[in-house]
């Protein structure tokens, strides 16, 4: 049969976003933007370098636009394919900040004061508690409603903003009829929570104090190598998964994400042998997986031209993407419509 007409469905719309605040470790990789990667063919996917909200603590400005440009240069290593999807600064794309404008006049005070992220930055930062990190919410729900997402890829730490998210959506819908998409989280079937090296009770973080506490996507080889073998364990002994073995969880889970082996066979594979074995195999293991990545992302970087074409192509196609519910919404709330 020629030109048989199977209607395809449109692929659902995914939006998600990352501050350039620091170089992502391997939490990060694990935990989301390995993910990212896997969700680019069968979704329509939108990601994001959030520079604005990267600026509601205080940052060093030439420090801030290098690591912006060293994300695009490490999201496209990691996999990322401007053919599939949508790569921009968040700064670059004005309809977020058009639309968050309106959504914070659609939210109230009583509601950013409990978000609990507010909350936690507000103690951390006492000295700049600035309107931006109060209403930070209100510029990620523009975020994502601007694209009318339908999934939101988020960790744990980011539920409760999508969850205002949708309330706002709602209410606005309520009030002016059906303009918003209702953004659902998108929860992957496997995701890593990677603790901390040097103290597997805590999630692993850029800023904790402790150097060989976290492992960059750029560290050297011999780092990564340096970090593992200092890796705090228990005295056991014993590679196993267990309660109360923390720092040997970590590690195998972090060894079975880089490996796809599962669980009983790499306490197969180290029966019998010492903690030391088996902290340079992981150490191994992450230094090879990430070794395609750092090789990718150090040529990118001589490669500016690339970069740049590559964000200028992404913020056009967003801003293609999201005017018309701008429009949309600055008709509904009563704007007198801007002639072109
Ligand atoms: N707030 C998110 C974070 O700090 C980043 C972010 C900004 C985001 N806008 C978003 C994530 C929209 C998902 C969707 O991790």
């Amino acid at each position: 049969m020629e030109n048989a007409q199977t209607p395809t469905p449109r692929k659902k719309t995914i939006l998600s976003g990352i501050q350039p605040t620091s170089t992502p470790h391997i939490g990060n990789y694990l935990g989301a933007l390995k993910n990212w990667i896997a969700l680019q063919d069968e979704y329509d996917c939108a990601y994001m370098i959030a520079d604005l909200h990267a600026i509601t603590i205080k940052n060093d400005p030439a420090k801030l636009r290098q690591q912006g440009l060293s994300l695009v240069a490490l999201l496209l290593a990691c996999g990322i394919d401007p053919q599939k999807s949508i790569l921009f600064f968040q700064s670059h794309v004005p309809t977020h900040t058009q639309l968050a404008w309106v959504l914070n006049c659609f939210t109230q005070f009583g509601e950013l004061s409990r978000m609990t992220q507010f909350k936690d930055k507000a103690e951390k930062h006492k000295g700049n508690v600035n309107a931006g990190l109060f209403t930070y919410p209100c510029l990620m729900a523009a975020d994502i409603l601007v694209y009318n997402a339908d999934l939101v890829p988020v960790g744990a730490d980011q539920k409760q903003h999508l969850e205002l998210a949708r309330n706002i959506a709602a209410r606005f819908n309520g009030l002016y009829g059906d303009t918003f998409t209702l953004p659902e989280p998108y929860i992957p079937k496997t995701t890593a929570r990677i603790m901390s090296l040097a103290d597997p009770t805590r999630k692993m973080s850029k800023s904790d104090e402790n150097p060989n506490a976290c492992v960059t996507l750029t560290d050297a080889p011999e780092d990564i190598l340096r970090k593992f073998r200092r890796a705090v364990t228990d005295s056991e002994a014993e590679v196993a998964y267990r309660e109360g073995k923390d720092g040997v969880n970590n590690l195998i889970s972090i060894y079975s994400a880089v490996t796809g082996k599962e669980i009983p066979a790499i306490e197969a594979e180290f029966a019998g042998r010492g903690y030391g074995d088996f902290k340079t195999a992981v150490g191994e293991a992450v230094a090879e997986h990430l070794r395609p990545i750092r090789e990718e992302y150090t040529r990118l970087m001589a490669d500016k031209g690339y970069l740049v074409s590559v964000y200028k192509d992404g913020a056009e196609r967003a801003l293609r993407r999201t005017q018309r519910l701008v429009e949309k919404v600055y008709r509904k709330v009563g704007f007198v419509k801007m002639e072109r």
